[in-house]
């Protein structure tokens, strides 16, 4: 019985692995994360912005919008408080590589096709294993169309992809009006995985103060859900695997993942919460639980709850939604 798994090319011997995040900032917390069982580091992202600073020395446009809007310059100062530019981004590349053994898998988070994208060159000589790319755009004039919005980042995948020879996972929100669609569409694109889901950050509103009030929650298990659905429905409608990133905390959230088409598992709430040994809890509690259900391997459960395997999911999902509403008692 064993917990193996190929992401991206990669053979791990577990799927869990930690998530983006600044976890992998700190080379002591790096080597526990690898001695509890993580069977790779990804990194924090490098985002498109610092590049482009760094090369242009201009951060978005946010000079046109101070005037009618007074907090843009404020942005700056928080941009500023980014930890890693572009340089010591590569230098924590090489150290968390020299630091373990498993591989380390880099991180970039940009939506501009543009000249930012060739840093992934220097993200690949720097040593990485593999690449993850973080597609976080929110389209927010209605001149925009969601053809539109997925042609730019479908293109930003293409140029990343043509920049190295490096696995690149692409990871996307689910926020598009035909996910399967643009899924199949990054996999053309030259996409070797899907990581579903990032997080969009959703800030708050202080009603006393009037102000918006950035704030990042961890996730809890319900996150997970969200994911169960896409993964189950994308599972073997596209040729590429996908790791799940957002509300795994047990061992349980891992089998669900898997079944629902997982290759690979990313945490970040749940080690932040629990500190990076959870990870050894989970592999011990999977392969306890593989064990009771006479299971040899993942491989064997992978997609076993693929809503691909209705014959009619569309139909599915209606009747379960209505059944849902109407089986509720007050
Ligand atoms: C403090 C923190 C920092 C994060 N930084 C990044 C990042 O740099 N790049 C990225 O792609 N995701 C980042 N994430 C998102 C995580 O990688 C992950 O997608 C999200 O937290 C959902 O997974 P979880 O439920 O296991 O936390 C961050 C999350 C947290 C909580």
């Amino acid at each position: 019985m064993n917990l193996k798994t190929t992401y991206l090319g990669l053979k791990l011997d577990t799927p869990l692995m930690a998530g983006a995040s600044p976890l992998a900032n700190d080379l002591d917390m790096v080597r526990r994360l690898e001695d509890a069982g993580s069977s790779a580091i990804v990194m924090p992202s490098l985002f498109e912005e610092q590049i482009t600073r760094e090369q242009f020395g201009t951060i978005y446009d946010l000079e046109a919008g101070s005037e009618s809007f007074a907090e843009a310059t404020t942005y700056f100062a928080r941009v500023d408080d980014l930890r890693l530019g572009p340089d010591n981004y590569l230098d924590q590349v090489r150290k968390v590589k020299a630091a373990v053994k498993v591989p380390v898998i880099a991180s970039l988070n940009g939506v501009t096709p543009s000249g930012w994208v060739e840093f992934a060159t220097q993200i690949q000589q720097a040593g990485a294993d593999a690449l993850e790319l973080n597609l976080y755009y929110l389209a927010t004039t209605p001149l925009e169309t969601g053809e539109a919005v997925e042609r730019q980042l479908l293109d930003v995948v293409r140029m990343v992809k043509a920049c190295v020879t490096l696995p690149v996972a692409v990871k996307v929100s689910p926020f598009f009006t035909s996910l399967c669609h643009f899924a199949k569409s990054l996999e053309a694109a030259g996409a070797d995985a899907l990581v579903l889901f990032n997080r969009f950050y959703q800030p708050d509103l202080d009603i006393e103060a009037l102000e918006v009030e950035p704030s990042l929650n961890l996730s809890s298990p319900s996150t997970l859900r969200l994911r169960l659905r896409w993964l189950a429905m994308l599972h073997s409608q596209i040729g590429i695997p996908m790791a799940v990133s957002g509300g795994v905390h047990t061992a349980e959230g891992a089998l669900k993942a898997t079944m629902a088409g997982a290759t690979a598992v990313q945490l970040v709430s749940a080690l932040l919460l629990h500190g990076p040994e959870l990870i050894e809890t989970l592999r011990r509690d999977l392969l306890q639980w593989m064990e009771e259900h006479e299971y040899d391997s993942l491989d064997q459960m992978r997609g076993s709850l693929s809503l691909t395997k209705c014959p009619n999911p569309q139909a599915f999902e209606r009747a379960n939604y209505m059944r849902v509403l109407a089986g509720w008692k007050a």
